[in-house]
């Protein structure tokens, strides 16, 4: 590697970093209609999947309140923020899960 490109992927690096920077960041957008039905079922699904994981701390969904899409060529990633609710209490969660375009569904991480 060039010292030149390794120079180039430090400055991209650190503008992704930069405070403010999450709307700019490459690719990623914010999820305009945060009530479509196909983002509040990608966020129920995140939470019925937490559950088969983590059967001991069942979560009862309530809605995505808001989240970013980042859509590449054959899937898109989302970041989710979810509130769920555990015995009636509501927490925020945040789940990241790619959905490709043949409708298969990767979570990622939920917490
Ligand atoms: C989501 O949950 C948080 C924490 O309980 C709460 O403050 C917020 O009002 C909730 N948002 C919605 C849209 O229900």
């Amino acid at each position: 590697m060039t010292a030149s490109r390794l120079l180039t992927i430090i400055t991209v690096c650190i503008a992704a970093t930069a405070p403010g920077a999450t709307a700019t960041i490459k690719g990623w957008h914010p999820i305009k209609d945060i009530n479509d039905p196909h983002i509040q079922e990608l966020g129920h699904w995140a939470v019925s999947k937490t559950n088969k994981v983590t059967p001991s701390i069942p979560l009862t969904f309530s809605k995505v309140t808001s989240g970013e899409e980042h859509y590449q060529f054959l899937t898109t990633e989302y970041l989710l923020h979810i509130n769920a609710s555990i015995y009636g209490v509501i927490h925020s969660y945040t789940a990241v899960l790619i959905e490709e375009v043949s409708k298969k569904r990767t979570l990622l991480s939920f917490k």
